[in-house]
């Protein structure tokens, strides 16, 4: 069992299978040149599963691959197949793009969930947000994930001034289909050009949702993110995730892998530990892992506390999101 120093079990690890992604968005990536990592700096198929092994073998329950984009990567199908076979609960995180043609492997890995990022639902706005003119083809990925079964949540990092309009539309698309929304608050990384005043915080997000509807805060799970909401008579639901406003941290299970295969205890954790080398360099990863949880800082990787306003983006030491993996 992995646990930290304030007596937290981590038993959920995020993979991130690539830094690459089809999409721009400006809340993610730096810029639009961006440079990605090189392809043998990357933890290859065998080594995922390797690396994934040692998890398992610690506790972790439930493994969720992210990128950049994951299913951009050649070998993301053959991954995710040999991470089936892991007794985990195994779900990914994508844009939607390429979800289509995934869609037999998904269910063949006996994936059940999955998480879309969709930030507008308005064509202009989508192409604003992501600098890809690609709507439709998500849009019509999502009714498709809906059609064939799947359980889709949808990730919608609110932003001041940017889409903080289109949350009444985002809760209206629940009331006819079984699709859960859920309402990130804007994170600062590194290249991201965050100022606090961009945050549409979980207050104003809630105050916004009760102009147009009644709802029913649901039962959090342990461990869980979001704060979660059904508003009557809709088949699907919403939530917000409030890490800026009002951090989770006290309960946090979660860990990370870059692409490149460094372990990172917190998605605003300073440092890193590279599991990768150690792996390739024949070295015992196990006591790397249990060390990297064990340093594990009480909130938010340490690097800010209390009042989100008076946070200073440029002190904060990180990679950019695309680079650590959402
Ligand atoms: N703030 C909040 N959420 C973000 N994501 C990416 N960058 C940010 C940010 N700056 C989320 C996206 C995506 C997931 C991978 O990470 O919503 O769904
Ligand atoms: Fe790509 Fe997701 Fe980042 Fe957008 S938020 S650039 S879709 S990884």
């Amino acid at each position: 069992m992995l646990k930290d120093s304030f007596g937290r079990v981590h038993d959920y690890l995020r993979i991130s299978l690539t830094d690459v992604c089809n999409f721009r968005c400006r809340y993610c990536m730096p810029d639009e040149d961006t440079q990605f990592m090189p392809a043998a700096q990357l933890m290859q198929a065998d080594e995922i599963e390797l690396i994934a092994a040692r998890f398992v073998q610690m506790g972790v329950k439930k493994i969720r691959l992210t990128g950049g984009e994951p299913l951009v990567r050649k070998d993301a199908e053959d991954i995710i197949m040999r991470l089936s076979k892991y007794p985990v609960e195994l779900t990914i995180t994508t844009n939607g793009t390429a979800i289509k043609t995934a869609i037999p492997v998904l269910k063949k890995a006996g994936i059940q969930s999955i998480n879309i990022s969709l930030d507008s639902l308005n064509k202009e706005n989508f192409f604003l947000i992501t600098k890809r003119p690609l709507f439709e083809k998500v849009w019509n990925n999502i009714q498709l994930l809906l059609d064939e079964g799947f359980h889709v949540k949808v990730n919608t990092v609110v932003m001041r001034g940017v889409n903080d309009h289109e949350i009444l539309d985002f809760i209206e698309w629940t009331k006819t289909q079984p699709v859960h929304v859920r309402f990130i608050e804007f994170m600062p990384f590194d290249g991201n050009r965050w100022t606090d005043k961009k945050v549409f915080s979980y207050r104003e997000i809630l105050a916004v949702a009760e102009s147009g509807y009644s709802f029913l805060r649901m039962q959090d799970a342990i461990n869980e993110t979001a704060k979660k909401y059904k508003p009557y008579n809709h088949q699907g639901s919403f939530a917000i995730i409030s890490t800026m406003s009002a951090p989770f941290c006290s309960n946090c299970n979660r860990m990370r892998l870059t692409a490149d295969g460094k372990m990172k205890n917190c998605l605003f954790s300073k440092g890193e530990v590279d599991i990768l080398s150690a792996l390739r360099n024949g070295e015992d990863i196990v006591p790397l892992i249990k060390q990297c949880v064990t340093d594990k800082a009480a909130a938010l990787g340490g690097q800010f506390e209390g009042d989100y306003e008076k946070i200073d983006a440029a002190k904060i030491k990180n990679r950019s999101m695309i680079n650590i993996g959402g």
